[in-house]
């Protein structure tokens, strides 16, 4: 078994919603591209995930993939590093989220905020459907797949990595017990030698009688470099710090990506469904139109009457966008009515265009290769695939559906 979080392993991803737009791309993209090199990138269509609240009409589903993963390219996911993927081509996640189904209680499901919330955002469409319910569990089976120890996500879907962490909790529970654990154990903290042992057993008990978390990372440390310990044993020695059990899947930790206000055109939040978005690889003619009707302080009537940046969406995109320098002059020409909303504009236009201009570069290879598309994601697939093959042949050994 080989069930320690894959330290260096992070898992996101995204809905195929067809071309993005500079919300997508300063909420999470931006993320994903740091997180690439620091760690070993699964990034993956959830396509499955649009059939939950979207199963009434499928028939963009492969254009739309096809033009997100585009955009993810053309913002700078690297195809070398980051293994990119679709999940409806690993059928696992379909046989996990079945084998974790069995364990779920029905409360811990209708209990996640998005249940209710999306239900009500969404009222025309019918969604008391099994497979919304089962969403989040969905996703767990996604994370847990891939035994990943990061996943980058914003505010909204962090309850979803929390009861991924309860599932994972509950089913090592449940199958993670070996008949002769605690011997086992015993045996595996001698091995760690006298210091070592003494010191394993000191952090564990401090864990364990007042959750003190740094003892437990200093115990997981002290596991994880030790560089001689078996596979099985580093199990054990994890488990045993907060259980009774093998961690078989182990609890991923929320990577929260910390985004900046980024509004529409006309002062909301840049969604889809508002129609106010500018496209990451939208024509520049039109960016630099749409920008320049772009909604700003709604004082500002008159040329002359001074406005409040704190209030103008356009200065939240002076606040992404602008270096300081600019900024400052924006902000003091707007308050002292020394410039007009045009001219603010202006910097930021050029800066904006200048940023779609590249990905509209970095695109062009693949819009005129659509074949590089299907065979990056084919590949990202087979490999995917066996990552996830490794966890589930575990899984099927922890709950005796294969031979041990
Ligand atoms: N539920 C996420 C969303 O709607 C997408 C998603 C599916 C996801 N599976 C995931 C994100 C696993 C992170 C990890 O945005
Ligand atoms: Fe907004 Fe700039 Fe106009 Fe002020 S001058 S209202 S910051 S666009």
């Amino acid at each position: 078994m080989s069930a320690t979080p894959q330290a260096k392993r992070v898992l996101s991803g995204m809905r195929p919603t067809g071309q993005l737009h500079l919300g997508n791309y300063h909420g999470a993209l931006k993320n994903w591209l740091e997180l690439q090199y620091q760690y070993q990138c699964f990034f993956f269509v959830a396509d499955w995930h649009a059939l939950t609240t979207g199963y009434d009409d499928t028939s963009r589903l492969p254009e739309q993939t096809h033009e997100m993963v585009i955009d993810w390219l053309a913002a700078g996911i690297d195809p070398g590093v980051a293994t990119l993927f679709v999940q409806s081509h690993v059928p696992e996640h379909a046989e996990l989220h079945l084998l974790l189904s069995m364990i779920t209680p029905l409360g811990w499901l209708e209990r996640v905020p998005s249940y209710k919330d999306q239900q009500e955002a969404l009222k025309e469409k019918d969604l008391a459907t099994y497979g919304f319910l089962g969403y989040p569990l969905l996703q767990s089976a996604d994370i847990l797949l891939y035994r990943a120890y990061g996943v980058p996500v914003g505010e909204d879907q962090v309850a979803h990595v929390e009861i991924t962490r309860e599932i994972a909790r509950r089913f090592n529970h449940l199958y993670g017990r070996e008949p002769d654990f605690e011997t086992k154990v015993e045996k595996a903290i001698k091995g760690l030698g006298g210091k070592n042992a003494t010191l394993y057993r000191q952090l564990r008990r401090k864990f364990q009688e007042s959750g003190d978390s740094t003892a437990l990372e200093k115990a997981r440390a002290l596991i994880d470099s030790n560089t001689r310990l078996t596979v099985a044993d580093r199990e054990r020695l994890l488990g045993f710090l907060d259980g009774d059990s093998v961690a078989i899947l182990p609890e991923p930790q929320v990577l929260l990506t910390r985004t900046p206000k980024l509004p529409g055109l006309d002062g909301r939040k840049m969604s889809k469904s508002y129609g106010n978005t500018i496209g990451l690889r939208e024509d520049p003619d039109q960016v630099a139109n749409k920008l320049k009707t772009m909604q700003t302080d709604p004082a500002r009537v008159r040329r002359t009457d001074p406005g409040d940046p704190d209030k103008c969406p356009v200065f939240d995109l002076h606040n992404v966008y602008s270096d300081d320098k600019t900024r400052e002059w924006a902000a003091a020409g707007c308050r002292s009515a020394g410039i007009g909303c045009l001219e603010c504009k202006k910097p930021l236009i050029e800066r904006v265009v200048e940023d779609i201009q590249a990905m509209r570069k970095r695109a062009q290879e693949f819009v005129d290769n659509p074949d590089v598309v299907r065979t990056i994601l084919a590949e990202g697939s087979e490999k995917a695939r066996e990552a996830a093959r490794e966890t589930l042949d575990d899984v099927r050994r922890a709950m005796h559906l294969r031979d041990a």
